[in-house]
């Protein structure tokens, strides 16, 4: 058995410019879908996975992101004063306990393999799970538990895979693979965004990992790569040639929130799967589109 993943990191440092102005002074990962907020869907998603240790990489005006996190004693004895039990609840489903929650900061948005190096010293010698909340999947079970399963049987490092139209492989990591026996695939190449003739497959990294601690000397000698950030998929085929990489296809829509069309979607799915709001909602879309 390799070893068990405890420990995920979520980077969240990102400025968050096409969101402009939502995002001036709030996190990207707060805009919420239908009633919770990105970062709150990546969080659940790691603890139905199995994870203990939740670090988040944060920046400035991330604040909020470690409020959501904590108790919030005056609202809960507001609520219970009024009786809302439901809403008291909600609030403390899902909420890491005590000591589970670590927050270091990226002083400087530099990409997203410095963002992951910063939590180097929260990691130490353990492979750990990594979560971009902006990438929302919406699955029966979570993108990271189906990936654990990859990971129980090959070890090393898996990424998730999710197949993309050729003409947007330019916007993220794709990978080149070969099938394995067991249904699996072995990754032999990536590439951050590449140009569209260049691109080995239609395979992108959608935003889910489990990575080797060796990863983070690696990222500490990286120079910056694609739109001059430090780019963890450069670092990723560096450890390539030392280490396997196995790629699980995830079943699930996926939808990048990081873009206002893939968030729009995100709402709208999500909206119409919602056990009270489905199916009023379904109609007021049918009238909005005359249908
Ligand atoms: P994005 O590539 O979507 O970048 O980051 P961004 O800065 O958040 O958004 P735009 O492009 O300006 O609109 C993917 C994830 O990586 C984090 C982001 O917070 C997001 O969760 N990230 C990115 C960092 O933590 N640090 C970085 O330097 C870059």
């Amino acid at each position: 058995m390799p070893y068990p993943i405890k420990k995920a990191v979520f980077p969240v440092a990102g400025l968050g410019t096409r969101f402009l102005p939502a995002t001036k002074a709030m996190p990207k990962e707060m805009l919420t879908v239908v009633d919770k907020p990105l970062i709150q869907y990546a969080v659940e998603e790691a603890m139905e996975a199995g994870i203990e240790h939740f670090i988040f990489v944060t920046g400035r005006n991330k604040n909020a992101i470690e409020d959501h996190f904590d108790r919030q004693y005056e609202l809960m004895n507001i609520l219970k004063e009024k009786g809302k039990i439901e809403q008291i609840t909600i609030l403390e489903r899902d909420l890491p306990s005590a000591g589970q929650t670590s927050f270091t900061r990226q002083q400087e948005p530099l990409g997203l393999g410095h963002a992951v190096w910063c939590a180097r010293h929260l990691i130490g010698k353990e492979p750990f799970a990594l979560l971009l909340p902006d990438m929302l999947v919406q699955s029966k079970t979570g993108a990271l538990k189906q990936m654990i399963q990859g990971y129980e049987k090959h070890g090393n490092n898996v990424i998730g895979l999710h197949e993309v139209p050729k003409s947007e492989v330019d916007q993220y990591g794709i990978v080149k693979t070969e099938n394995m026996e067991d249904g699996q695939l072995k990754i032999t190449n990536m590439v951050e965004k590449p140009k569209i003739e260049d691109a080995p497959s239609n395979l992108m990294i959608m935003g889910r990992y489990i990575l080797q601690p060796e990863i983070m000397m690696l990222l500490e000698n990286q120079n910056k790569g694609a739109g001059g950030e430090i780019q963890l998929t450069d670092a990723m085929l560096k450890l390539l040639d030392f280490q396997k990489f196995t790629g699980v296809s995830i079943d699930g829509k996926l939808f990048d929130c990081g873009s206002k069309l893939g968030f729009l979607s995100a709402n709208v799915s999500y909206a119409l799967d919602h056990p009270e709001l489905g199916e009023e909602f379904r109609e007021n879309i049918k009238k909005m589109l005359k249908l």
